[in-house]
């Protein structure tokens, strides 16, 4: 039984399959409307959510399968002083599969620990995000016909982004890619993403915070949202909210060709002037995230043979 915790919980020989999955999908969903028939999925759902736990459950739904699950830590029994552990038990015999949310770092690889069934991670606090990054990497992909030469801008928290994080872990597996790391100097990477993926991998990447200076050369601009859920301090939260603000002024200097991407929710960081740019594909983004959360389903349960 194979879990999906992070990125690189994937080879790249299964990355490429699940996304080449989704990329017929996408073409073919009629194919695919009975692969699940008779399967569960859980969504264990402890912390808020709208595209994932969605897009979890219309992937689930659009494979003819089932859908169960909470969608906050107070509608469940943790809220009761539950376990992780105890509720994955339970979980175990009542669906085929379960995707976890978690504002807990680390919370569904103790999921995984006790599971009988496989684990999505969903997102845990600040750590990773797997599944944003197959749709991102599919949307990239799909768009761009490729995953390696390019020039990515990530702008916004890349300290508390967890699918900052996630994506660099994956897109470092490709060559020729370049990092554009654009953030308030509180905000940068955290160290050992610096050191251990970037520094230690031999990878190109600037820090700065000079979005209009980079612009140029990007072939995807990543956006981010500062997250005022990962703050301790309000004051800091207001201080660092607004710092890059991307706009149709902006969007001048990029590339013809550039696409601009973002995981959603936003709030102030992309203008929504800038969403009629046919360079913006952050709602094109969110739709691709079903086609791959159903292949990555298919895929752990081995019903894509
Ligand atoms: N991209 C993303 O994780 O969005 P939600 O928080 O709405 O699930």
């Amino acid at each position: 039984m194979k879990h999906l915790i992070s990125p690189l919980d994937l080879s790249l020989q299964e990355l490429d399959h699940i996304l080449s999955l989704g990329q017929n999908i996408l073409q073919h969903p009629e194919q695919y409307a009975h692969v699940c028939d008779g399967k569960k999925l859980a969504t264990l759902f402890y912390e808020p959510s709208t595209r994932t736990r969605l897009s979890f459950e219309a992937a689930m739904l659009n494979l003819g399968g089932s859908v169960l699950g909470f969608s906050s830590a107070d509608s469940s029994s943790a809220s009761k002083g539950e376990s992780v552990a105890d509720t994955i038990r339970v979980i175990s015999s009542y669906a085929d599969i379960c995707a976890m949310r978690h504002p807990k770092e680390g919370a569904p690889t103790v999921a995984a620990m006790h599971s009988e069934i496989p684990v999505i991670n969903a997102g845990d606090g600040g750590h990773n995000h797997p599944t944003q990054t197959l749709t991102d990497l599919l949307t990239i992909k799909t768009l761009t016909g490729r995953l390696d030469h390019m020039t990515i801008g990530m702008c916004g928290d890349l300290k508390f982004g967890r699918t900052v994080h996630s994506l660099i872990n994956a897109m470092v597996r490709y060559p020729g890619v370049r990092f554009i790391l654009i953030s308030p100097d509180e905000l940068r990477i955290p160290d050992y993403l610096r050191q251990e993926v970037l520094i230690d991998g031999n990878i190109d990447f600037i820090e700065t915070n000079e979005l209009e200076k980079y612009m140029p050369e990007l072939d995807i601009l990543y956006m981010t949202r500062v997250q005022r859920e990962r703050f301790f301090n309000e004051e800091d939260y207001i201080r660092l909210k607004d710092s890059f603000i991307l706009d149709a002024q902006k969007m001048q200097y990029a590339k013809k060709d550039m696409y601009v991407l973002h995981p959603l929710p936003r709030v102030n960081e992309i203008a929504t002037e800038v969403d009629k740019d046919p360079r913006a594909v952050y709602f094109k983004q969110a739709k691709f995230g079903v086609y791959v959360r159903m292949a990555l389903i298919m895929t752990l349960l081995g019903l894509d043979k």
